[in-house]
């Protein structure tokens, strides 16, 4: 695929549902007694594996334009699978449902793509069989995975990795243990699951980064809205704020605190972002406007890391773009996400003509200089994809993009809601 640079952009999108939060209204709605309406779900290759896992264990879902609806079975309702579980692409998947696998009364198999073989499962391996779970990976550490059944009782775990989905892997596993499961965690990530739980009527307490959840005896459904993706929303807030003249608002977006990372530090930046008809539902969500501002150089690091985790490939891409240098620490994990984004954003920048360097826990951008064209790898990973995308927006010659149809895991419709703004 071929982009050009564009002129301003202009006018105002919707981005699809969140991620994360429609992987977890499929996985608790199948879980909990009743049938659960899920709005705004996301309809890509990610979410629609979650789907088909959770079919293969016998929950009826139904998918429509309008709606995914979610016959719960609960939560000793899952049947065994008559093949393999397989995963696709996706981690959240891959890491949530090994939790919920390890507490059934029957033997599973969970397996992905290549992608999906090499990233790392030994971090939950590891707490769910201090929990009593039999499981057995490839090399102890990679899928295929294998979950029999076993009794599980409740620990305390300190988690080595701030990992939401390594959290949520331990306390979905804790629906099926003996007694109280508490996983504290070095900085807080993001927390649908917990939300989610509450909403469902489980008992989660919250102390400081300490989560601990009660075993129920059910789940009890209810309708879900899934609000839009702010990890999606983040390509435009970064297009609109480097591509010169630019004015564009975002609707309806996602801003749990656990997420809003990219806004903070684009703020830092000087770009100019304003929010309007903030309403607290299940989850906060607001309108988000981005006008062209010029940006400059920030340092990024600590406890904001997991807060803006898949945000730092279009970081990366903004810092580029920025006057002066831009240092990202502390970013290790984004090693293991589909594909070692340090490696592909800094190689691909660097391809551009950005003055970028690699650091062992993230990478230093010396912005300021326009990139040029280029023609990019995406290394199958769809989020290196859409930054990449975003750069050849405002780059001063066209660029091309190899495999523009990894998209499809998070963003079907990415490249079509570009062309409509103006790109
Ligand atoms: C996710 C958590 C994050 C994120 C991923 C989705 C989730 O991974 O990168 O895209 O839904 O829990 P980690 O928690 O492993 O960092």
């Amino acid at each position: 695929m071929q982009i050009q640079p564009c002129g301003p952009l202009h006018g105002e999108i919707t981005v699809p549902g969140d991620k994360s939060i429609s992987h977890r209204a499929v996985m608790l709605g199948a879980l909990a007694n009743g049938t659960t309406h899920i709005t705004g779900f996301l309809m890509g290759e990610d979410c629609l594996s979650t789907i088909d896992c959770f079919r293969k264990m016998g929950v009826s879902i139904d998918v429509s334009d309008k709606e995914v609806v979610v016959e719960g079975v609960g939560l000793h309702g899952l049947t065994a699978p008559e093949c393999e579980l397989y995963t696709g692409n996706s981690g959240t998947t891959t890491r949530l449902l090994s939790g919920i696998l390890a507490g059934q009364s029957f033997t599973s198999t969970m397996n992905g793509d290549a992608t999906i073989q090499r990233r790392p499962m030994g971090r939950v391996m590891k707490p769910l069989r201090e929990m009593g779970a039999s499981i057995e990976g490839k090399d102890d550490n990679f899928c295929p995975l294998t979950m029999h059944p076993s009794e599980l009782h409740g620990i305390e775990y300190r988690l080595p990795v701030a990992s939401a989905q390594l959290k949520s892997a331990i306390l979905l596993a804790g629906l099926y243990a003996e007694g109280q499961t508490t996983v504290i965690e070095p900085a807080p990530s993001r927390d649908h699951t917990e939300r989610m739980f509450r909403a469902l009527g489980v008992e989660i307490e919250t102390n400081g980064n300490a989560i601990t959840l009660n075993p129920p005896e059910d789940l009890h459904a209810v309708d879900i809205a899934v609000p839009s993706d702010i990890s999606s929303a983040a390509y435009f807030l970064v297009a609109g704020a480097i591509v010169p003249g630019s004015e564009l608002t975002i609707k309806n977006v996602g801003v749990n605190p656990t997420r809003t990372g990219i806004i903070d530090v684009l703020r830092d930046m000087g770009a100019d972002i304003t929010e309007s008809n903030f309403r607290e539902e299940a989850e906060p969500v607001c309108d988000l406007t981005v006008r062209y501002s010029r940006l400059h150089g920030t340092e990024i690091g600590g406890a904001i890391i997991p807060r803006l985790i898949d945000e730092l490939p279009v970081i990366a891409v903004a810092a580029a773009f920025a006057e002066g240098e831009t240092v990202i620490r502390d970013a290790q994990e984004l090693k293991v996400k589909e594909s070692n984004r340090i490696a592909s954003m800094v190689a691909e920048l660097s391809k551009a003509g950005v003055d970028v360097e690699e650091t062992d826990d993230g990478m230093i951008v010396r912005g300021g200089a326009k990139p040029h064209g280029a023609s990019f790898e995406t290394y199958k990973d769809h989020r290196i994809a859409m930054s990449l995308a975003v750069l050849a927006l405002a780059a001063r010659s066209a660029c091309r993009i190899d495999e523009p149809e990894v998209v499809a895991i998070s963003y079907p419709d990415f490249f079509h809601t570009l062309e409509r703004l103006g790109g």
